[in-house]
């Protein structure tokens, strides 16, 4: 019996316009995802898309526990860190001697299939690297950590990141004429955070036009514009959906000395808040229990 774990993301940057090739900024945060993996010859059903499509790719039969404080159907990445750290548990328990690579492009495979062939390999890098990650198109480039001081806040509203991506998909065929320079415009946004990256004021006014442009192509939801806006108003340098919105979460980027405000004024909007921070390791192996 063995235990991984696997940290959970933002995005600073660039979701939904990634799918379309463009660039995005991710971080990994805390906290993490620790999963469980036993061989067994008669294992349950694990009643999860993404686990079972772990077992079929390694073709190997086992049980599985899984104990996340990560919420999950919020944007912060918990499908993907649930499926790095299973795909590496498996790998462990079973002596399969995949490399990390490969359990990366593996784990994107399975999201790519679960969201029906719409997905950037994001969140699946994130989780198995950690740390603070550039993406575009099939480059994915780690950058030197920084430490941002984030709070995040979580709508309680619960969304499909499929169903979102299918959304922007629709509308994009319907109305290509406005979507395409929308998602030109979140790509220079990451782009130009790329030359901030140490300069929350303008990296917060950057994130604030990032989340218009998510708006417009109808990822919002009324909840996440009131822990947006509140936040905004709690003296964050600035604060965006995060993910596939249409519910989930949205972060803020923070001076130090705010954080406890921001995040008691986004619980104030009765939402769930934590204060986060980079996390640097990707998956992992846990002590045996
Ligand atoms: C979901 O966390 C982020 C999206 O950009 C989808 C993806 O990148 O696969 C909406």
């Amino acid at each position: 019996m063995v235990t991984w774990s696997a940290p959970g993301k933002v995005f600073l940057f660039g979701e939904h316009a990634v799918v379309y090739g463009k660039p995005a900024i991710a971080m990994a945060i805390k906290p993490r995802v620790f999963v469980t993996v036993r061989k067994s010859r008669a294992p349950h059903p694990a009643k999860s898309p993404y686990i079972d499509s772990c077992f079929d790719e390694m073709g190997v039969k086992g049980s599985v526990y899984i104990n996340s404080q990560l919420p999950s159907s919020s944007g912060l990445g918990s499908s993907a860190a649930v499926t790095v750290a299973t795909l590496a548990a498996i790998n462990d328990e079973f002596g399969i001697n995949n490399s990390r690579e490969q359990i990366a492009e593996m784990a994107f495979n399975i999201e790519k299939k679960v969201q029906k062939g719409r997905a950037s390999p994001t969140d699946t890098t994130v989780s198995t690297y950690g740390g603070l990650v550039f993406i575009m198109g099939a480059s994915r480039r780690r950058l030197p950590p920084e430490s941002f001081q984030m709070v995040v806040g979580n709508t309680m509203v619960s969304h499909s990141t499929s169903k979102m991506v299918e959304m922007v998909a629709d509308l994009k065929k319907k109305n290509p004429e406005i979507c395409d320079p929308v998602l030109d415009a979140i790509g220079g946004i990451t782009m130009s955070a790329m030359h901030h990256l140490v300069d929350p004021v303008q990296l917060g006014r950057l994130m604030n036009m990032n989340n218009s442009l998510l708006e417009v192509l109808g990822v919002g939801h009324p909840a996440l514009s009131r822990l947006v806006l509140s936040a905004r108003t709690a003296g964050a340098y600035g604060a965006k959906i995060t993910g596939a919105g249409g519910g989930g979460c949205m972060v803020a980027l923070c001076p130090k000395h705010l954080k406890s405000r921001i995040a008691s004024a986004i619980e104030a909007c009765e939402a769930r808040a934590f204060v986060t921070n980079i996390d640097t390791e990707g998956v992992r192996k846990e002590k045996d229990v």
